[in-house]
């Protein structure tokens, strides 16, 4: 028996879904939907985060995910269920836009960036390489030159690409420096004697990054701190030179511009010196604090930056892109073929060598990959880099002015001074100086509780130093000292209730 396959019809669903009217009024809906939720989150007529508990949330999306499909819908009934689910996703959000979301290092995004974001969204422009996706990998390439110049560099003789996040990002600088400063390590792996020298206080994506390139734990040496949590040059020339004595080969310096905890920058252009005295790759983990270099008042914190080796910022963070969007940026030009050594020969096509320039796969762990610069090139575009000067000078400026309303408060304990939009601090009242660690870190610990299901606010918890503290981060430029100082009153009045309801 033979079966012919003939032109069948497009199913009907499929049809549905790629129907260019159904797209052309759901996008409408779409539309009406966002704008309304934003306007309202940016006017702080929501709750910043409407709490659920993870199992419940969980249970609530898995009935929804198999609402579909039992009986067919007709398209008028589609529209409905679009918009429903829509709605649950808007309600259920952290909302980043609301003025008081003072919490992670995840900015409010602006939100036309979004706009730009969702052009590779629904046109999906995977770029491994440029055939599949030409102007997203222009834009990537325009945009990485573009920070590379502001790093301070040439963009005729540096390099930068976009990867998923810092993390990868770090990971795939670090790759780099392996197989620079260990030329057979591709085929050999790494020798016993390979250590990577870390900031104390870098984020955990440093360590893990040395794992994955296969160093063990006591192959990564922490670098002393000075006391301001900075990495102290005199230290690390000691180390090195220690590390040197002992037969250790230095895979990289990884400092912090900034770090995580609390937001410091390292004294770049001494760290520097000293990594060239020893000749040693410098990798700079900027994915936070890089934005500064868009600012004429705060671009001092990078001094020195131009001698690293390799930079890694995050344009999803303080240059208020959403997620994700995170370049390497390597000083020398040469290195950007070194991450890898592999053949992948239907993608990298050896006849056409070229082209191999402008293939961003060759440099990334990704293979396909999201547009990411999309939105950054938009805004950019669209705005001017001043709109980046303008987010950090009124973050970090409102970290500085929270900084002082503490200073200025006889209940709250400071914990540093800031050098960015990042500040650490305790409720510890009068009345509790001197009490215990674990009574003063459990107080943080149930006023941060509070505070979150309440919805009023968002902040983080941290532990410095082995003490649990509260943690803001402006991430919203429109979060106004008004907030600030309001956050201060609520937190007040939770930790007021707490010990006045205590035995
Ligand atoms: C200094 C620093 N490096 C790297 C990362 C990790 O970046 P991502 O979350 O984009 O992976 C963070 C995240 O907060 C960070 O603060």
């Amino acid at each position: 028996m033979s079966h012919e396959t003939a032109p069948s019809e497009i199913p009907a669903l499929v049809a549905s879904s790629y129907g260019a009217t159904v797209f052309d009024d759901l996008s409408k809906v779409w539309q009406k939907c966002l704008a309304e939720h934003l306007r309202s989150v940016m006017a702080g007529e929501t709750a910043v985060l409407n709490w659920q508990e993870p199992v419940d949330a969980i249970a609530d999306a898995e009935a929804l995910l198999h609402s579909g499909g039992v009986n067919p819908l007709s398209e008028q009934q589609r529209g409905h269920k679009f918009e429903s689910l829509l709605q649950k996703m808007l309600a259920s959000g952290q909302n980043l836009h609301h003025p008081r979301y003072i919490g992670h290092q995840v900015p409010a995004s602006i939100p036309v960036a979004g706009l730009f974001d969702a052009v590779g969204s629904l046109t999906n422009q995977p770029s491994a390489i440029y055939e599949m996706g030409p102007w997203a990998t222009a834009v990537e390439h325009a945009v990485t030159r573009s920070l590379c110049r502001k790093v301070g560099w040439d963009p005729a003789t540096s390099f930068g690409v976009f990867t998923h996040g810092g993390s990868l990002a770090n990971l795939t600088a670090l790759l780099t420096a392996r197989n620079v400063v260990f030329p057979d390590s591709w085929e050999h792996g790494l020798p016993q004697n390979a250590v990577l020298v870390a900031h104390s206080d870098s984020h955990y994506c440093i360590t893990r990054s040395a794992g994955i390139l296969g160093l063990g734990t006591r192959q990564v040496v922490k670098a002393k701190l000075d006391h301001r949590r900075r990495m102290d040059p005199n230290e690390l020339n000691q180390l090195l030179a220690a590390q040197k004595a002992a037969d250790r080969k230095i895979l990289a310096v990884c400092a912090c511009a900034c770090a995580t905890p609390i937001g410091v920058f390292d004294p770049l252009q001494e760290v520097a010196a000293v990594c060239r005295d020893h000749d040693v790759w410098l990798h700079v983990d900027a994915a936070h604090g890089g934005a500064a270099l868009m600012s004429r008042t705060h671009r001092h914190l990078l001094a020195g930056i131009d001698s690293a080796d390799s930079v890694v910022w995050d344009a999803h963070k303080m240059l208020f892109v959403p997620a994700t969007c995170a370049a390497v940026l390597y000083r020398d030009r040469a290195h950007r073929f070194q991450t890898f050594q592999q053949d992948a020969p239907y993608l990298f096509d050896p006849s056409n060598p070229g082209m191999a320039e402008f293939d961003n796969g060759t440099r990334t762990v990704e293979c396909t990959k999201r547009s990411t610069g999309f939105a950054l090139w938009g805004i950019w575009a669209l705005y001017g880099e001043e709109i980046f000067e303008q987010l950090v000078d009124r973050t970090f400026a409102l970290g500085q002015y929270f900084h002082q309303r503490l200073t200025g408060s006889d209940d709250f304990e400071v914990l540093h001074t800031p050098e960015c939009n990042i500040v650490v601090f305790r409720y510890v009242p009068m009345s509790l100086r001197g009490e215990s660690v674990d009574v003063l870190d459990g107080l943080q610990q149930e006023i941060r509780s509070r505070l979150v299901k309440a919805g009023d606010f968002y902040i983080v918890q941290t532990n410095l130093d082995g003490h649990v503290a509260l943690r803001i981060t402006v991430m919203n430029p429109l979060t106004t000292e008004q907030d600030l100082v309001a956050l201060l009153d609520e937190l007040r009045a939770i930790g007021q209730d707490i010990l006045c309801k205590q035995p």
